[in-house]
């Protein structure tokens, strides 16, 4: 059999403190350490935990060509070869091995450059509550914060004394800086309100609609949309969760870009949608009954097909989707309508709901926006009194 090292593995030799009862009641400082290897492969499901007999052959097995399993077998010990193959870090060409290549091979295709590729594997969440765990130590507020982990660090930056800095003009607002004050994040909306479809036709082709298309060969174009994207790429694709709008069916959609269309994928009841919108938000509920809810997963094979294992590219991949969801915000504020932006969201769960292939297409934010609701329950940042009047 022939055998190659998975594509793209970082290890880590990870320390984990525990709480040790025996070592406090020895005077000691009650933790205990415990140190050991962790295979971070993002062509996995999860973290793999190694021994160090392990080290060696993942460090010695070619990555890029086949050797056979035997002349392996020759320098190391050869159940060690097999425990790395039955891990998936190793990589078999028998059937057997079949699902791990499949995915090692799709790893390869895509030129993920890899640490992103790592960080972007374990950073996805599944079935995460977010604020669970800062509610769970006390914390509630930036008061509790500061009273916890002491001051943040200063909320301006300086790099001169106040005598050497050049005052500039404080200008009169025009509309654009009018709307953008008017920007606040809505954490209350009113479902029993409908959002009109022509609002949310709008919106959809302003934030993600192709606004012109350039045709570079019958196969390869480039669209222009509103928000910038790198190299013109446009990767990221908008699945959306409606729950509230005129005229569309409460239900998952995948947005045509082209077309200006919506794809129809799954229709759902009120609690099952309500139900599908916490998970997707990390049990947010405040963001969860937002009329519509937008998923932004760039295609990362569009982006890399260019800026192939480029150290830069998941970087600018992450600023395209917070460009697509600045122009969201703005176009809904323009329009009377609350909108949020988050990033701690439940990628695995929604890659598995969305059918969306790991390291292909994936979650890296969420947006929304809908009616707001007459009463704030939940808190909205709004010192400009723009929204709220009190
Ligand atoms: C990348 C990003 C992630 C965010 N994630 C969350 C979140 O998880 N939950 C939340 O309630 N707000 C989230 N927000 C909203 C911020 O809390 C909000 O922008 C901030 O408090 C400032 O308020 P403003 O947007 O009304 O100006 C996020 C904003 C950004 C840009």
């Amino acid at each position: 059999m022939l055998i190659r090292r998975c594509a793209i593995l970082l290890i880590e030799p990870r320390e984990r403190l525990d709480f040790d009862f025996p070592s406090l009641l020895e005077g000691g400082d009650g933790l205990r350490a415990e140190r050991e290897w962790i295979a971070l492969a993002p062509h996995l499901d999860g973290e793999v935990t190694l021994g160090v007999a392990e080290l060696t052959p993942l460090g010695a097995i070619p990555v890029h060509s086949w050797m056979e399993f035997d002349a392996a077998a020759a320098e190391h010990d050869a159940t060690v070869l097999r425990t790395l193959l039955g891990k998936g870090l190793l990589i078999g060409a028998t059937s057997e091995y079949s699902e791990f290549r499949k995915r090692d091979d799709a790893l390869r295709d895509t030129h993920w450059h890899a640490p992103a590729a790592v960080a972007h594997a374990f950073s996805r969440w599944q079935g995460v509550a977010a604020g669970e765990p800062l509610r769970g130590i006390g914390i509630t507020s930036v008061a509790d914060l500061v009273e916890k982990l002491g001051n943040p660090p200063p909320h301006f930056g300086e790099r001169a004394l106040a005598g050497r800095r050049q005052a500039l003009t404080r200008p009169s607002p025009g509309v654009i800086d009018t709307l953008l004050r008017r920007r606040a994040t809505c954490r209350n909306y009113d479902l029993a309100r409908r959002v009109p479809f022509s609002t949310f036709s709008h919106l959809l082709h302003r934030a993600f609609g192709a606004q012109a298309v350039h045709e570079v060969t019958a196969e390869a174009a480039i669209v222009k949309k509103t928000s910038p994207s790198a190299g013109g790429l446009h990767p990221t694709e908008a699945y959306l969760l409606v729950q509230g709008v005129e005229d569309v069916a409460i239900g998952l959609y995948h947005y045509h870009a082209g077309e200006h269309a919506l794809e129809p994928m799954q229709s759902l009841t009120t609690p099952a949608a309500r139900e599908l919108a916490n998970r997707f938000l990390a049990q947010q509920d405040w963001f969860a009954n937002a009329h519509a809810i937008v998923v932004l997963a760039p295609r990362f094979r569009r982006n890399f097909w260019k800026y192939r294992n480029h150290a830069k590219a998941y970087r600018a991949v992450t600023l395209d989707v917070g460009h697509l969801s600045q122009t969201l915000q703005i176009s809904a504020t323009e329009f009377g309508l609350g909108a949020f932006v988050t990033s701690a969201i439940n990628e695995i769960d929604i890659e598995r709901t969305l059918g969306l292939e790991p390291m292909q297409e994936c979650p890296l934010a969420i947006c929304g926006f809908g009616w707001r609701a007459v009463e704030r329950v939940h808190t909205e940042f709004d010192p400009l009194r723009a929204v709220w009047s009190e």
